[in-house]
């Protein structure tokens, strides 16, 4: 079929979108690390969540596990990297008792909101955290305090229900990739019922979950269905379909990839909204796009609301076998 033959659509595409430096320095430690030490190398938890990026380092050499007593005797020598969304203290640990080596992908700024709990802990405080239960990320920020020291805060409710004993102190800081708007509600019901609660020193929320929110803000009044690009698991991109549904988008649902589309339930309409959470590679908005002009006339209409500049650069360890890449 010509191109004329197809009907109008418009692709307001986000950007900022897809990767941060955060997942960027993450999966560029495991390559770098098979790169140095050959496979295999051992990957606690996905390293982040999404399953294209793992196959890919999988078929590469490296081997997901959950716990390091997973990595078999023979291979002890073999390096074990540390997922982008943390680990609790007790991780680290128990990889010098075994004798590991470890490489902590940790991005920098989720490193920084455990200092943040750190420092409210050690001002004597009690540790609020605000993030949904479950997440790798606020597992790994409560396990930088013993138990009984942090408070998992995932609703207004919570901080209704919210016990503090006599003259005990509070801090908060929260998960890395909430969505700006809820975490504002539940910070200010935070506030109104602890008017002395102390925030952290530095924002929890980081600039990639604040751009990518930014954009989806932007393009979503009025489009007739909003496509965001992730996985089920990534709160971030789960938070990207909610703002999407939030800020006009008549339909919002999140896809894996160009594979998910039910194209019978996109048929008629005349806009679409795509962004891609912080895990998701470009290469799959790509196809989602390839899909779109197969069957439609096409329009690009990009949606953008900031220029990202952010780089976190790889351990010191690993910065030699960067240069002599290629
Ligand atoms: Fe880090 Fe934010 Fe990405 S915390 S891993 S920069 S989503």
């Amino acid at each position: 079929a010509n191109a004329s033959s197809k009907p109008p659509l418009t692709i307001r595409l986000c950007e900022p979108r897809g990767f941060c430096a955060g997942v960027d320095r993450a999966i560029q430690i495991v390559v770098l690390a098979l790169k140095k030490y050959g496979a295999p190398v051992y990957v606690r938890h996905e390293i982040v969540h999404n399953k294209y990026v793992v196959e890919g380092l999988k078929a590469m050499g490296a081997v997901f596990i959950e716990e390091l007593h997973e990595i078999p005797a023979e291979h002890i020598d073999s390096p074990v990297v540390f997922s982008a969304h943390g680990v609790p203290k007790s991780v680290p640990r128990d990889a010098q008792a075994r004798n590991l080596l470890y490489l902590d992908a940790t991005c920098p700024l989720v490193s920084k909101v455990h200092k943040q709990a750190i420092r409210h802990h050690r001002l004597g405080r009690h540790v609020l955290l605000v993030g949904h239960a479950g997440h790798p990320e606020v597992i790994g920020t409560m396990g930088q305090l013993e138990d009984g020291a942090v408070t998992l805060i995932e609703t207004e409710e919570d901080v209704a229900n919210l016990k503090r004993e006599e003259g005990q102190e509070l801090g908060f800081v929260s998960q890395t990739t909430l969505s700006v708007d809820d975490t504002e509600a539940i910070l200010k019901a935070l506030m109104t019922r602890f008017p002395d609660v102390h925030a952290p020193a530095a924002e929890s929320i980081c600039y990639a979950t604040t751009n990518r929110q930014d954009a989806v803000k932007e393009a979503a009044p009025g489009v007739d269905m909003f496509l965001i690009v992730g996985a089920p698991n990534s709160s971030n991109s789960m938070r990207l379909v909610e703002v999407a549904t939030r800020f006009g988008a008549k339909d919002s649902m999140l896809v894996q990839g160009a594979a998910d589309i039910d194209w019978s339930k996109v048929e008629g309409i005349a806009t679409l909204g795509l962004s891609a959470g912080a895990s998701a590679p470009e290469i799959l908005v790509d196809e989602i796009i390839n899909g779109f002009r197969d069957r439609f006339d096409v329009t690009l209409d990009l949606a953008i609301t900031a220029k990202e500049t952010e780089n976190f650069p790889v351990m010191r360890a690993l910065r030699d076998v960067e240069l002599t890449r290629q």
